[in-house]
């Protein structure tokens, strides 16, 4: 392992390249990244860095996030199979279509969506900044939000907004179960429950906070609490407990593991800066589009 992270280095110093990371990705890696973050976080990161290129440990439609924000650097993605299920649940055409139903409607889509779908949409948001985004928009304008259902009911109840939702829901989040969160609680009557918006109703309902993965890392530092269930992808609890020694950190499931987010490995990072692959790139006539929606999500701040 000495000798991998040793060679990512001179590897990183060789190609002027910088190495993200998304919260969920295996604790090694988020330890050699040089940034670890949520999806906004590493947006932001993705489109400021001086770096050349930028080797992104996550899934694909963050690696093309990054490539829609900053087209004249070289974008790496180690596993190219490295996808996310709820991005590919609603398709550009099936957008177009919602669309022509709704001819009069804004179209707000979820970060985790193809480049096809944000290409289509008015405004692009993430978990962080969904509430903010939603809030800002006029209040006579019905609103179309796609892909996660889930979110989107999280984010009507916030905004008090009548959103139009599409069915797509996180095939990682939806295996926490109302059963789950009322075991762990039982247990550790004391403890804190954080769920991702990602997560089904009935755990959001039982849960005290509900957070994007940057939020509960933040949530979580500033508070005196020792225990905490979690109700997300279990990679957050490596650095949720490297940043808070002296607290408990309880998965609210086992079974909640992205597989697709644990695809990324130290070899295949050395393997991306030697062979420079997987390089994504969006074709310019999606990016410009995409690119706009994508701004203004970068621009609209986490209230916390
Ligand atoms: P965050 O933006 O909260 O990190 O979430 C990304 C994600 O894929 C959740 O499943
Ligand atoms: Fe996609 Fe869910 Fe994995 Fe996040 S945790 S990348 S939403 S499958």
């Amino acid at each position: 392992m000495k000798k991998l992270v040793e060679n990512i280095e001179r590897l990183k110093q060789q190609h002027n390249a910088v190495i993200l990371a998304h919260n969920y990705q295996p604790g090694e890696i988020q330890d050699i990244a040089d940034f670890s973050g949520d999806s906004l976080g590493l947006s932001i990161k993705a489109a400021q860095t001086e770096a050349e290129v930028i080797v992104f440990c996550g899934v694909q439609f963050m690696a093309e996030t990054a490539a829609i924000l900053s087209p004249e650097k070289t974008v790496l993605l180690p596993d190219k199979s490295a996808g996310c299920p709820m991005a590919d649940m609603i398709t550009a055409e099936q957008l177009r279509k919602l669309k022509q139903e709704h001819p009069d409607a804004l179209v707000v889509c979820y970060v985790n969506s193809t480049a096809e779908v944000k290409a289509e949409s008015d405004y692009c948001c993430t978990s962080a900044n969904a509430v903010e985004l939603v809030s800002s928009l006029p209040k006579d304008r019905q609103i179309i939000f796609v892909p996660d259902q889930h979110l989107g009911r999280f984010v009507a109840d916030r905004t008090g907004r009548d959103l139009i939702l599409w069915p797509g829901y996180c095939i990682t989040h939806v295996m926490i179960t109302e059963d789950d969160i009322k075991t762990a609680k039982a247990k550790y009557p004391d403890a804190i429950v954080m769920a991702h918006p990602e997560c089904s109703e009935p755990v959001k309902e039982l849960s005290d906070e509900l957070l994007s993965t940057g939020q509960m890392l933040k949530f979580a530092a500033d508070s005196t609490a020792k225990q905490f269930i979690i109700a997300t992808e279990m990679g957050i609890i490596h650095t949720l407990k490297k940043q808070n020694p002296k607290a408990e950190f309880i998965p609210a499931s086992n079974r909640a593991i992205c597989h697709n987010m644990k695809k990324i490995t130290l070899e295949k990072i050395v393997w991306a800066l030697e062979d420079m692959q997987y390089k994504i790139s969006v074709p310019e006539v999606i990016r410009e589009k995409a690119k706009i929606a994508l701004d203004k999500m970068v621009e609209i701040l986490p209230a916390k």
